[in-house]
């Protein structure tokens, strides 16, 4: 297939690094430079102020209302695997080797023809518009601008045409199976016609997640408040979501349905991981969907070693869960992940500015991963 990537012109991004380079070669500085803003009580400023993805939730949780900032943070339960996912990264310890050359380091990769400026992608979140009135677009705008990937969810509020044209690379769409499989052909039918080429189904999803923060403010077992859902426009029967009788089967239907890449996401065992490459799938993302399913997972870090094992390298491993900084980022792709996706973080910049709040949070996690 062939891809006619159009991504901005390099003068911003060349720029950032021309300064970034020269505030690394001097560490006073850099330490400065780091140390420079100090909101205390304050709000952050404007988005380019943030020291780090942190400090766009800070905003997030002060602009948001209670029930839509509990919808996004909010997990199965306890929310264990919410804090599995952060725990997993303090478990691992970087050995770094010395005086090796790194004056150069190109982060870009390219996954299934998609040339990518780094390694993160944007994970798939849907209804984005109760976060900020531009809701998928201002992210797809960001994405595009600083040349990640974004994988546009099923149930985003703009449908996958705009996003695809917000974005105007390619985007990956995510896949929700749905019990009508007339409906899955209407979404597929979308995702062609925006120029998606690879498809991620996720398949963790069996059941909505029980998510108690939510049910204080009655939107009910999982449900997010109401809007509009672009990509079921036009679809004449109810948008039904989600399959719990989903089995291996429903790959080898995709298969035949789509000449898509397929990625499965929401892969957390080896024994699903080995199912994966000898179903033909395309790719694997590990995910246990933000601790917002299940409860009592293991950290999905935990989950790469044994998945990495089984894969051999015959598809990419991605992974997402609790990405929330650089050294993160790096810990995972020292143990063989292909690449990673981060949710939560892009939505706090999103809910505190928009494009800009997005576009900081990737600069931020770019920066910190060199
Ligand atoms: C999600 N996630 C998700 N996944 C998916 O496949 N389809 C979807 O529509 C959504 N929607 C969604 C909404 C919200 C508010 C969140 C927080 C998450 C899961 C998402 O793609 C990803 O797996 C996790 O967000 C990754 O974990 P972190 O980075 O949020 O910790």
């Amino acid at each position: 297939m062939s891809h006619h990537l159009s991504w901005p012109s390099d003068d911003t991004a060349s720029d950032r690094r021309r300064f970034m380079q020269l505030m690394l070669a001097s560490p006073i500085a850099a330490s400065l430079w780091q140390s420079h803003v100090a909101f205390g009580e304050e709000a952050l400023p404007s988005a380019d102020d943030a020291r780090n993805v942190f400090d766009f939730h800070d905003v997030a949780q002060e602009k948001l209302s209670p029930a839509i900032y509990d919808f996004i943070m909010g997990g199965a339960d306890d929310e264990k695997t919410i804090a599995a996912n952060r725990t997993a990264f303090d478990k691992v310890q970087i050995r770094a080797r010395r005086l090796i050359d790194v004056s150069n380091i190109d982060t870009s990769i390219t996954l299934f023809g998609t040339p990518m400026a780094t390694p993160i992608l944007i994970a798939p979140i849907g209804g984005q518009v109760q976060v900020h009135e531009q809701g998928e677009l201002a992210t797809a705008r960001a994405a595009y601008t600083r040349k990640h990937t974004m994988i546009a969810s099923t149930v985003t509020n703009h449908s996958i045409g705009e996003i695809a044209e917000a974005h105007t690379a390619p985007v990956w769409f995510q896949l929700y199976a749905s019990s009508n499989r007339d409906l899955v052909r209407h979404l597929l039918r979308n995702a062609k016609e925006a120029g998606c080429e690879t498809i991620a189904l996720t398949v963790d999803s069996a059941a909505l997640g029980n998510r108690e923060r939510q049910m204080a403010f009655g939107t009910g077992r999982g449900s997010g408040p109401r809007q509009r859902l672009g990509n079921f426009e036009g679809f004449p029967g109810p948008p039904i979501i989600g399959d719990p009788s989903l089995t291996w089967d429903f790959i080898k239907w995709l298969r035949d349905e789509t000449d898509a890449n397929i990625l499965l996401k929401g892969i957390v065992t080896h024994e699903d991981a080995s199912l994966c490459v000898t179903h033909g799938v395309d790719g694997l993302i590990i995910s246990n969907h933000g601790g917002r399913q299940e409860e009592s997972h293991r950290g999905t870090l935990e989950a790469l070693p044994e998945i990495i094992a089984a894969v051999d390298g015959k598809v990419p491993v991605l992974i997402d869960g609790g990405f929330r900084r650089g050294t993160d980022i790096f810990k995972a792709l020292a143990m063989g992940a292909s690449a990673i996706c981060i949710g939560r973080p892009y939505i706090w910049g999103l809910a505190s500015f928009g494009e800009d709040g997005v576009a900081k949070v990737l600069d931020l996690l770019r920066a910190e991963l060199v």
